[in-house]
């Protein structure tokens, strides 16, 4: 290990300084901070591939929407709590043409990213039911929705579908489902980590066991049509965004503009609710929350205490970002297929060296290339994996970390550039040299 490009004193002495015992168990933001002082020391920059953040400029129709609206006078007025009226309808319009899914725009509720549409969800399907107390994460997936669940006092289960896919995935959720104690269920589909993509036969198991169990469906679609192995984009066309919508009314979609429209800085997503969920009344919420229906709940007990709505000007941009894609004016898809050109490359790269993706079917297909892909080295956890690789100038996080059985990482390829791919094909054949 002595000639590599990063020295291992400069490791060790920021792994003390921000007391991280074992970096394969580290947060995705103890990494970045690690990152940012290494990099600083060493004079490397580093092939970072730890944070999910847009690689891409934002959406320029969302920004030129916000600042008409800004300068229209918006930014002095409160909000609708549920959103204003030509959003909530153009996010129902949007979801009709690029899912073939009817939701009424009432039902279709902005929030401050997806983040805060889930924690909103939670929190009420947490509630519906007394002997219900618990959710069920289909993992890997993203860790701040678990922390979510340890910030509100809940309690969750979870199950990596590595080894359950296909029909197998029935049996194993059904054994979690039959204890009556499941409330909802989360999953996101493209995944975040291992952008696998649930096949219609597996979304088909989901829904017809939620429907079965009385489970709430909460499908994070934060990487909406971006399974570029078909192309998602004609509106009111098939092939659609695959959903477990077509499966069951028991559901809950959660739209996020960070990733589709590069617009992770402004906040905002569509929590879209079931017609026939958000009209449910169930008594305990009355007794939690003052309230039956889940719906009004979500929006006028648990949206209004946390942020009275969201920012007015960016709802804005979202209802212009969704009316343009609708209308077949803004190709938001071809716009981030730049992440599974990347992609492509640099597993490549991987695999040449030595690595093998650890995450690479959906049912006989090979997974697509996107946001995000998953590695492992022969011989080698995760922790030890990513402990190793820092001191060649490559960081990412450990699929341990996303409730994921398996040894290896998720590197997220959106801050990679082009021009680092030959130093990460060299660090590679460095560390394979070592290694191999
Ligand atoms: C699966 C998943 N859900 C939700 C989010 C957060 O979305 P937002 O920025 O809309 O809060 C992310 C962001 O990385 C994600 O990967």
């Amino acid at each position: 290990m002595d000639k590599t490009p990063v020295k291992h004193e400069i490791i060790q002495k920021y792994l003390e300084q921000l007391r991280i015992g074992d970096p394969g168990k580290a947060s995705i933001r103890e990494i970045v901070a690690l990152i940012n002082l290494i990099e600083e020391e060493s004079k490397v920059k580093f092939i970072r591939m730890e944070m999910g953040v847009p690689g891409l400029p934002a959406a320029k129709v969302g920004v030129e929407a916000e600042i008409k609206a800004l300068q229209s006078g918006v930014a002095s007025v409160y909000p609708m709590m549920d959103g204003i009226k030509p959003l909530k309808s153009e996010a129902s319009r949007f979801i009709r043409q690029f899912m073939d899914i009817d939701i009424d725009p009432a039902s279709c509720i902005p929030t401050s990213g997806a983040m805060q549409g889930t924690f909103s969800a939670l929190l009420v399907a947490g509630n519906v039911d007394k002997k219900k107390d618990t959710t069920l994460f289909l993992d890997p997936g993203f860790p701040v929705q678990k922390q979510q669940m340890t910030v509100m006092g809940h309690k969750y289960e979870s199950f990596d579908v590595f080894d359950f896919r296909g029909e197998k995935l029935r049996a194993k959720i059904e054994s979690y489902l039959a204890e009556g104690n499941i409330n909802s269920m989360v999953y996101s589909n493209p995944n975040n980590p291992s952008w696998i993509c649930f096949t219609e036969e597996e979304l088909q198991i989901i829904g017809e066991l939620a429907t079965k169990y009385d489970v709430i469906v909460m499908e994070d679609l934060a990487y909406f049509g971006m399974d570029f192995r078909k192309d998602l984009y004609t509106p009111g066309v098939p092939p659609y965004q695959p959903t477990v919508a077509k499966y069951t009314d028991h559901y809950i979609l959660f739209i996020s503009a960070s990733k589709i429209f590069s617009y992770a800085g402004q906040r905002c997503a569509i929590m879209a609710i079931s017609n026939s969920l958000w009209n449910r009344q169930y008594e305990n919420l009355q007794a939690r929350f003052g309230s039956k229906p889940f719906g009004f709940t979500i929006v006028m007990q648990v949206l209004y205490a946390l942020s009275s709505g969201i920012t007015h000007s960016t709802q804005h941009a979202l209802t212009a970002m969704l009316k343009a894609a609708s209308d077949g004016e803004f190709n938001f898809i071809e716009d981030v297929k730049e992440y599974g050109r990347k992609a492509k490359i640099m597993k490549d790269l991987f695999v040449d060296n030595g690595f093998i993706i650890v995450y690479e079917k959906d049912g006989d297909e090979p997974i697509a290339d996107g946001f995000y892909f998953t590695v492992g080295y022969p011989g080698m956890t995760g922790g030890e994996l990513l402990a190793n690789l820092l001191h060649y100038g490559i960081s990412a996080i450990t699929l341990k970390n996303t409730g994921s059985e398996k040894e290896g990482l998720r590197a997220c390829v959106s801050h990679v550039k082009r021009a680092q791919f030959d130093d990460l094909e060299n660090r590679l054949k460095l560390f394979n040299e070592n290694f191999g």
